[in-house]
């Protein structure tokens, strides 16, 4: 009796707690901190005014901040392409403290050889996280600027205001106007790039600026909201919403997403691909569906990595280029050799080939 007593308080307990969860869960600073996971300032400890910390070459890396209109302030690296590095070093030496000469970075940027790729980072962590790092160094080896900021609330960005999706959206756009405005860089030579929660980010600034008339490529090895279930997003007040933004950009997009992803379920990438994909179906009659799809739609098999799917969505607005890799899981996707070699074709702005 006694047991059967104590394991009724225990249920009692757990779903008390259960509720407390699901309750905690309407109350913001809570959804946020799940959604947004910027308490976990992983590398602990990292020292952010000296990128080598975490790999980079001796004075390759300048941190500076950057500002929003609403007031937050957010700590952002600039990584050198490598042959601008090594022509630097040439001239300069190895810096023996600090980063080489700012006017080496400011010439990178202008320098029409050389494009540039803005990263808009995923949930909890830092720039500094091993993956991020990792995509950073290939991007300089493919010889682009690489521009990485964290959003407010993260790492070394102001805390107040805090993540909210208008306000990762506002820090992409300051890290935008920053490039375009402060720094002079063809708006054409840049790529926006995301990774998971990033992905929205990007379709939404890149959205923004379709809306405004630009026309840019994106990189997006797939979308927000790595762990939480469907059903509790609809609890979720904020949300970056893909899929009705993706069909207003109006340049070429690349998505990568890995069939072992744990985090976001495969078929989500297979959803962007097809709101892109139906708009150019609409012509053909509901038993046809198919065949135009097949028509329209080049499958090819690479290799032990993966599917690359393509289409053009014509009207100016580029080629789409999906590729699923087997192998990747969620957060490695975006280093795998192969991306890197599509990733490398887009950011030059070639037609990738598949
Ligand atoms: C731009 O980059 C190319 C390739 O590295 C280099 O040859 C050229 O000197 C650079 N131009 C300027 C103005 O720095």
């Amino acid at each position: 009796m006694g047991i059967l007593r104590r394991a009724h308080i225990w249920v009692l307990y757990a779903f008390v707690a259960y509720v407390a969860f699901l309750v905690s869960l309407i109350y913001e600073p809570v959804q946020r901190g799940l959604i947004y996971l910027h308490g976990i300032r992983i590398p602990f400890g990292a020292d952010f005014s000296r990128p080598e910390s975490v790999g980079f070459a001796p004075g390759k890396v300048l941190p500076f901040r950057l500002t929003t209109p609403d007031g937050a302030t957010l700590g952002a690296w600039h990584v050198l392409p490598v042959e601008a590095y090594e022509a630097a070093l040439d001239k300069y030496g190895v810096p023996a403290e600090g980063h080489l000469p700012e006017a080496v970075f400011d010439a990178a940027l202008r320098n029409s050889s050389y494009p540039t790729v803005l990263y808009n980072h995923g949930n909890a962590g830092t720039r500094a996280a091993g993956n991020r790092v990792r995509v950073a160094r290939h991007m300089s080896a493919l010889n682009a600027n690489f521009v990485i900021y964290d959003y407010r609330g993260f790492a070394d960005s102001s805390r107040d205001p805090p993540p909210s999706e208008e306000g990762l959206l506002t820090d992409a756009r300051a890290a935008w106007d920053w490039l375009t405005k402060e720094k002079g860089v063809d708006e054409g030579r840049i790529s926006v790039m995301g990774q998971s929660l990033g992905t929205g980010v990007s379709a939404g600034l890149v959205g923004r600026l379709a809306d405004e008339g630009n026309f840019i490529p994106i990189l997006s090895p797939l979308r927000n909201f790595p762990w939480l279930l469907d059903a509790l997003l609809q609890l979720l007040k904020t949300r970056f919403d893909t899929k009705h933004i993706i069909e207003k950009i109006a340049s070429p997009i690349l998505i990568l997403h890995a069939q072992n992803d744990p985090v976001i379920p495969f078929s989500h990438s297979r959803v962007l691909a097809d709101v892109l994909i139906n708009p150019l179906l609409a012509e053909s009659g509901p038993l046809e569906k198919d065949k135009a799809r097949g028509k329209l739609v080049r499958e090819t098999q690479a290799g032990g990595w993966g599917v690359v799917s393509s289409f053009e969505r014509g009207e100016g607005k580029g080629r789409v280029v999906w590729a699923e890799a087997r192998e990747g899981a969620h957060n490695e996707i975006g280093t795998s050799e192969y991306s890197i070699e599509l990733i490398k074709q887009m950011v030059h702005g070639e037609v990738i080939r598949t």
